[in-house]
């Protein structure tokens, strides 16, 4: 078993360090945040993610995981160190590297025995080599320190399943000595290795990611035409599925990918391509896709209502996606400022993002509209003239046709991630609207501006 530092205790620094402890090794987590380490010590997360709190505390408790803002006794006495801090968009697509530089400086400083430097963060192709030439300029002692590649697979929600049970653990090394570390660190694990240079393993994670991007913005592009021809994405996705070739995972249409990845390394791997003087087409156009997606449904209710001034409007789901409190990237902060802006007294749920989204977004007046936020679905759906679906969380699935029919004033849906039967709301009476399927019969729409309005 080693000694392991890891760097960073983001999504992908904590949870790596905690599954590391998991399977038998000892870590320190090194974190520049006091707050946050006094958290983690007694238990608790900084993030949301099923599973971790309990990984965190059994192993704190045995003694296999510990805390520390103290970085240089953690590197001094490290095996191996793993970086996993983030690496944000800059607003020219690039990917901002200045925390990892830190932290290889601060390794630099700190080491005073062989040990392997592990990049898990996502980083342009080519930066494994730089960090590993930074570190040793700067490096005080005579020791061997090599750098590794092995990004990271993990989705949020699932981050602790995904890090247990990868698919595959992607290493990229450029000799013998680090390869057999890394080996032998992922040996508890069981799991199937793929062993590359550094480069093709920066590479790898990009091209992963992208290429489900684009998996997900094809079947958006194809939705939509669905919609002119009077097909339906769903079957259509369905039918598809049936070829290994394609295989049935990300073929589910909406509202567009959000969160903290398949934004960030999309722009990140075109920038890289142009830097290069070479054009991704194919990634470009997932991004473009995306961008419009992320719109759809108020553009799609603009048109059926004209207004949405004085209207109630029932807010389901704020986050990138279910089981996270994440929202970067979510269609929910595109929409609801547009909503809002127009007029609409919005009544938002989301079981655990409202608390995130509230300090951007507080209750209170907004330009022309009102926002609100609500413990319970029934009372944002309680009298409302429209209901838009950004999040498909496990209650909002639930919720039966008849409940929104029930409880709004106008059961008008506007569903982003094509979560409900068409038929069986166009049944229940309540006009249905998702993406790439035929929309329901148009309802009378009360309410609004204080006037019984009525559009057909
Ligand atoms: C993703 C990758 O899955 C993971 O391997 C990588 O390491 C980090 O980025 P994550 O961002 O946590 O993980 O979420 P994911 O479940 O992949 O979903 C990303 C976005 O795509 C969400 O907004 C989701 O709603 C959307 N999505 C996903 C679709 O719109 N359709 C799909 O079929 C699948």
């Amino acid at each position: 078993m080693f000694k392991i530092t890891v760097a960073g205790t983001g999504y992908v620094g904590l949870v790596a360090g905690v599954c590391f402890a998991e399977v038998g090794h000892q870590v320190t987590c090194v974190d520049i945040d006091d707050n946050k380490v006094a958290l983690m010590k007694s238990g608790i997360s900084p993030i949301y993610e099923a599973g971790l709190e309990e990984l965190m505390q059994k192993n704190y408790e045995a003694g296999r995981i510990n805390y520390t803002t103290d970085y240089q006794s953690a590197y001094r006495e490290a095996d191996a160190i793993f970086i996993g801090v983030g690496t944000p968009e800059l607003p020219d697509g690039s990917a901002n590297l200045s925390y990892i530089a830190t932290v290889a400086r601060q390794i630099a400083e700190s080491v005073e025995k062989d040990c392997l430097v592990v990049v898990k963060s996502t980083v342009p192709v080519g930066t494994n080599d730089k960090v590993e030439q930074f570190i040793q300029d700067f490096l005080i002692h005579d020791v061997k320190v090599e750098v590794a590649s092995n990004p990271e697979f993990l989705a949020q929600g699932s981050a602790v399943q995904d890090t247990l049970h990868a698919e595959r653990i992607i290493i990229g090394t450029e000799s013998k000595w680090a390869e057999e570390m890394l080996m032998q660190i992922y040996q508890p694990f069981h799991l199937p290795i793929v062993s590359v240079n550094r480069r093709s393993a920066e590479m790898i994670k990009y091209a992963s990611n992208d290429f489900l991007a684009l998996k997900i913005s094809y079947m958006n592009d194809i939705a939509n035409l669905c919609e002119l021809v009077g097909a339906d994405i769903q079957d259509v996705a369905r039918g598809m599925s049936f070829d290994d070739r394609i295989g049935n995972k990300f073929l589910n249409a909406g509202i567009g990918y959000g969160g903290s990845c398949f934004p960030k390394d999309t722009k990140a791997l075109a920038y890289i391509a142009r830097q290069h003087g070479y054009e991704l087409k194919t990634v470009k156009a997932a991004i473009d896709v995306n961008t419009e997606q992320k719109t759809l449904l108020f553009r799609k209710a603009r048109k059926r209502l004209i207004t949405f001034n004085g209207l109630k409007v029932a807010v389901l789901g704020l986050t990138f996606k279910p089981g996270t409190d994440d929202l970067r990237e979510a269609a929910s902060l595109e929409n609801i400022p547009l909503l809002l802006e127009q007029g609409a007294d919005i009544y938002a749920y989301d079981p655990v993002g409202a608390t995130n989204f509230a300090k951007l977004y507080p209750v209170g007046k907004h330009g022309a509209g009102q926002l609100s936020y609500v413990d319970d679905i029934e009372q944002a759906l309680q009298g409302a003239n429209v209901c838009f679906v950004f999040t498909e969380w496990g209650e909002v699935k639930e919720l039966s046709p008849e409940t929104y029919q029930k409880l709004m004033r106008t059961p008008l849906v506007f569903d982003g991630r094509n979560i409900y039967n068409v038929a069986l709301m166009q049944e229940a009476g309540v006009e249905y609207h998702s993406v790439g399927r035929q929309a329901g019969t148009r309802l009378a729409i009360k309410g609004g501006n204080n006037n019984e309005l009525q559009y057909s």
